[in-house]
């Protein structure tokens, strides 16, 4: 199959209608998408990534008004949350309805959906009247795209078309909640919305289930998700310089810069100290340095705070393989 780069959303759209697999922007990562109401196109999703069909797809919708055509019902603090985050960054894990084929939520009977915020995947779920499955348009467990040239490099061949939306703005995958029976909120990924900022709009804490594996019942990620193929550690950057000397060494830190001989590549996140800017960067990195004749890449711990969890999130994800 021929893959063309594009910005033409109607020929996106039409191919979409076709049940073919097109790769959209969103100011998260790249998605692979496919109509989510055709169990077809569904499959073509898992296996263009390689990925095992026991792992769940978000599906994707064009306002948060179309969301009690997919699910059943909805917290009064899903709403809340959706006023000030979406569209955005934000998927909530909810009661599906029939419509949602089971092959999408991998046989649960929670769908996730997300309304990404970015013009032209916003202008093309306006053109189309079905929902897209879209996870992170990157083979089965290596690094997320954030630029069309990303999803280019490793699906050519796989899907007909990618719709050109330049650089991803947030860089990260979205934070994945959900509800439970005393509607308190239960985080299961840490993504592009901060936690404090769900405990601010709430004015209550929330409570983390990071799950390491994915199923329907434990949703989160595989540790391995995210991997380089150089090996990736994280920690106190000096001290993994002096125990790794004999090997060539390539650094990942927020904004300090480390002299050293076998210091060969250094990427600094954001020389100005910006979670954001450093989250931005984060998966073109992992991608850039990948390429690089570097042994190992040393990563610094970042603050564990707004983004910064999930940048650790997504490093220590990385470096879980090769423990
Ligand atoms: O920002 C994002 O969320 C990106 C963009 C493309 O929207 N999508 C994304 O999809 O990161 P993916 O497939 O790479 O990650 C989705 C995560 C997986 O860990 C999956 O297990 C979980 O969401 N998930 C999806 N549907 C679920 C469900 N019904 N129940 C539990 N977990 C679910
Ligand atoms: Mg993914």
């Amino acid at each position: 199959m021929k893959t063309i780069l594009g910005k033409d959303v109607k020929i996106a759209g039409e191919l979409l209608h076709k049940g073919e697999l097109v790769a959209i922007p969103t100011e998260t990562v790249y998605g692979l998408a496919g109509n989510a109401l055709n169990e077809e196109a569904v499959l073509k999703i898992f296996t263009a990534k390689n990925r095992p069909q026991f792992n769940p797809l978000i599906i994707h919708i064009a306002s948060f008004d179309l969301l009690s055509k997919y699910v059943k019902h909805f917290p009064v603090k899903a709403k809340l949350l959706a006023d000030k985050f979406v569209p955005g960054p934000l998927t909530f894990l909810l009661p599906k309805k029939e419509i949602i084929p089971d092959l999408v939520t991998a046989g649960s009977n929670k769908v996730a959906i997300r309304i990404p915020d970015h013009p032209l995947t916003a202008a093309l779920l306006g053109q189309i009247d079905f929902p897209l499955a879209a996870p992170s348009a990157n083979p089965f467990g290596y690094v997320s795209p954030t630029s069309a040239q990303h999803v280019y490099d490793s699906l050519k061949g796989k899907i007909a078309y990618i719709l050109d939306g330049g650089e991803c703005n947030v860089g990260l995958e979205s934070t994945i909640i959900s509800f439970d029976e005393k509607e308190n909120v239960i985080v299961h990924r840490v993504g592009g919305v901060p936690l404090e900022e769900i405990e601010n709009t709430l004015g209550e804490k929330v409570i983390l289930q990071i799950q390491a594996h994915e199923s329907p019942d434990a949703p989160g990620q595989l540790k391995s998700h995210y991997a380089t193929h150089t090996p990736l550690i994280v920690g106190d950057v000096s001290a993994l310089i002096k125990k790794n000397q004999d090997k060539k060494i390539a650094i990942i830190s927020f904004k300090e810069k480390y002299d050293d001989k076998n210091v060969i590549h250094q990427y600094i996140l954001s020389p100005a100290g910006n979670l954001e800017e450093a989250a931005r960067n984060l998966f073109k990195t992992l991608r850039d340095v990948d390429k690089t004749e570097a042994d190992i890449i040393v990563a610094e711990k970042f603050p564990d705070e707004g983004l910064g969890r999930a940048i650790n999130d997504r490093l220590n994800r990385a470096q879980h393989i090769y423990k």
